[in-house]
């Protein structure tokens, strides 16, 4: 048997990287074609049932704004009210015909059940889930006292999102409707302090795209990838103060979003905003390394002493 391993690791990548060189030119031309196409036929989304988690502020608030530009109706998801309503109102002055604001907290199962219910109810179907809502919360691994203190992290980030999929699923099956999850570029890169929530925007990443797998074409799945946007979550003083990015330029929420809907409507099954920031995929996997560095020397600002024990 060990024959067989020894023998296929030397064989099995020469063979893939000769296949490679015969099936990348077609396929890279293939996908581009079908990018055209896709571009230039997008789903139209006017009168459709959108619900957006997370629509507070940031991302998910400009995203109710993009979709309601384009005349979808919305159930807007948070557990801030006061800033749902202003949120709902400068969407209805946009073009959505109709807004409903549901004041929830993603990570009880109950109250996911609860906002997919009502919107279906009050709209008679549902269309497009964009499961958005997250909170970051950084340490160093080593710096933290109660490991316990994080789990709200994995519950917002992944149980979020997995409880909303699962109680809109067969909604969205009846329309062959869209998933739209997302993510993080701390999803792939090793960034330093991020480790809990690099970890549920990982698991984030994997579920969906097992789930694209398990509903074919019945229900779309677009994964997004965002860099660094500006918005309160890294813009507040916890954040900046302890993460070193001023050197990489960020997009704003209001681009991502266009971003975003734009290719939801594509029916992308990756969308990387800023997109430049899909070279990171390629450093991580030809020369992980590297990326560790990067990271850690640039993100950090100086490698991390061991820690004084007298
Ligand atoms: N900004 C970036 O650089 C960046 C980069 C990569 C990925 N992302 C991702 O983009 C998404 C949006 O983040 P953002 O940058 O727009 O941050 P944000 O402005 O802080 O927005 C986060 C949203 O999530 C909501 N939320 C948090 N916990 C919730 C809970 N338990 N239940 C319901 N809603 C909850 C917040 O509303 P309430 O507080 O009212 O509940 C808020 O509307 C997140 O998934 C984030 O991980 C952001």
């Amino acid at each position: 048997m060990d024959f067989i391993h020894q023998f296929l690791s030397i064989i099995f990548p020469l063979l893939t990287t000769l296949l490679l060189l015969f099936f990348l030119p077609p396929y890279l031309l293939f996908k581009l074609l079908s990018y055209i196409l896709r571009s230039f036929r997008p789903e139209n989304v006017a009168g459709k049932v959108v619900l957006i988690t997370g629509a507070s502020s940031g991302i998910g608030e400009h995203l109710a704004y993009e979709y309601a530009r384009k005349g979808a109706r919305l159930a807007l998801v948070a557990r801030r009210e006061d800033r749902l309503t202003e949120v709902a109102d400068k969407a209805r002055r946009l073009g959505s015909p109709d807004v409903l604001i549901i004041p929830a907290d993603v990570s009880k199962p109950e109250h996911c059940k609860t906002f997919v219910d009502q919107a279906v109810n009050y709209f008679g179907c549902l269309d497009h889930l964009v499961s958005n809502a997250a909170v970051i919360r950084l340490s160093m691994f080593e710096d933290v006292t109660q490991i316990s203190d994080f789990g709200g992290v994995m519950s917002t980030n992944f149980w979020g999102s997995v409880y909303g999929a699962h109680f809109a699923a067969p909604h969205l099956r009846k329309n062959r409707g869209k998933i739209i999850a997302i993510a993080s570029i701390a999803g792939f890169m090793p960034f330093p302090k991020h480790c809990f929530y690099s970890a549920a925007k990982a698991a984030l990443i994997s579920f969906y795209e097992a789930l694209r797998v398990e509903f074919g074409s019945d229900i779309g799945v677009t994964i997004v990838i965002p860099g660094l946007i500006y918005t309160d979550m890294v813009l507040q003083q916890s954040y900046s103060s302890e993460i070193q990015l001023d050197f990489l330029p960020g997009q704003s929420a209001e681009g991502c979003a266009k971003a975003i809907v734009r290719g939801a409507c594509r029916g992308d099954t990756y969308l990387t905003e800023p997109a430049w920031y899909r070279t990171f995929w390629l450093l991580k996997m030809l020369c992980p390394e590297l990326l560790d560095s990067f990271c850690r020397l640039v993100l950090i600002g100086k490698p991390r002493s061991a820690k004084k024990t007298s």
